[in-house]
């Protein structure tokens, strides 16, 4: 550990429960099957919105795994010696998640089946969202206020790397059967549909009372209050006594945090390091 991350080929990682020796030998060894669900996001995008959905179309609504198991559980993360623990010895289709950038990532999922969801969210929120998520967590490098965090996110000096590097590393493999671009702005914006759609790259079918109880299990009021979900049961170990993953649930929050100058450099720094890929990735812009 040094500087309140653990480095791994140049990228910082969180401090807890991630080692280089873990990524370098998930790297090589871990095996992706084909029936492993992969969500994949940089952190502070929804990741854990689209885990909960994704639980509850497992479940077919049934709320009663997502009310009794704690989330990283459920979807353990790779690059967590906790997560891979489970995963090792997890039998059938298991849901996996992960925030490792695409170059970085166990080679065995590019040569398997295995399905990938790839959540993006407007970099911009998702700035603000780590900066309050950082400031009561014991996971990173603390920033001592937004002004700060900003320069750090553009310099990709935060907990895995530049978002910029992320998305474009993932956006290679868009196009492939098995891989699936989500955006926390759609889900927001029409959730039943973007369900269905998830539903659909699947081959899952929810009747339609399953996919209301998954709805409501999965809003924003209702993982709020479940401790299964919601981190508290992290408060006064990782998080602080008040911390909580559900901040605002909104989209569009960064206009409240971010003064006309930083709004001006993060546009021009955007369109620069987007450049070439394709503007319907973006919805946001
Ligand atoms: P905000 O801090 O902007 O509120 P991650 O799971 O990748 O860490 O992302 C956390 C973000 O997702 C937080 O954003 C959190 O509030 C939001 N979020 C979590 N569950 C949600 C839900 N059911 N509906 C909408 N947003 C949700």
């Amino acid at each position: 550990m040094s500087d309140g991350y653990v480095w791994f080929e140049g990228i910082p990682f969180p401090v807890v429960d991630c080692t280089p020796e873990h990524l370098r030998a998930i790297r090589e060894d871990f095996v992706f099957k084909d029936q492993d669900v992969l969500t994949v996001s940089f952190p502070k995008s929804g990741t854990n919105w689209l885990i909960e959905i994704l639980c509850l179309i497992y479940s077919k609504g049934d709320p009663a795994w997502v009310q009794s198991v704690p989330i990283w559980e459920r979807s353990p993360w790779v690059e967590n010696t906790h997560g891979h623990e489970i995963l090792k010895h997890q039998e059938g289709p298991r849901l996996i998640t992960s925030h490792v950038p695409c170059h970085l990532f166990p080679k065995s999922v590019f040569k398997s089946k295995a399905k990938m969801i790839y959540l993006i969210r407007n970099p911009r929120d998702v700035l603000v969202s780590g900066y309050f998520f950082w400031i009561i967590s014991k996971l990173a490098k603390r920033p001592e206020s937004l002004e700060q965090y900003f320069e750090w996110f553009l310099q990709g000096h935060v907990a895995f790397g530049s978002w910029f590097d992320h998305v474009r590393g993932w956006m290679s493999m868009r196009g492939k059967e098995n891989f699936l671009i989500v955006s926390y702005e759609e889900l927001i914006q029409d959730t039943r549909s973007t369900v269905q759609k998830i539903c659909r790259f699947l081959g899952k079918k929810l009747e339609p009372e399953e996919l209301n109880s998954l709805l409501k299990n999965s809003s924003f009021q209702v993982m709020r209050e479940n401790n299964m979900s919601n981190y508290t049961l992290l408060r006064g170990w990782l998080l602080e006594e008040r911390g909580s993953l559900m901040r605002t649930g909104i989209s569009g929050d960064w206009k409240n945090h971010f003064t006309v100058a930083q709004a001006e450099v993060f546009d021009k720094i955007f369109q620069e390091k987007m450049a070439g890929l394709p503007r319907e990735l973006f919805p946001w812009e």
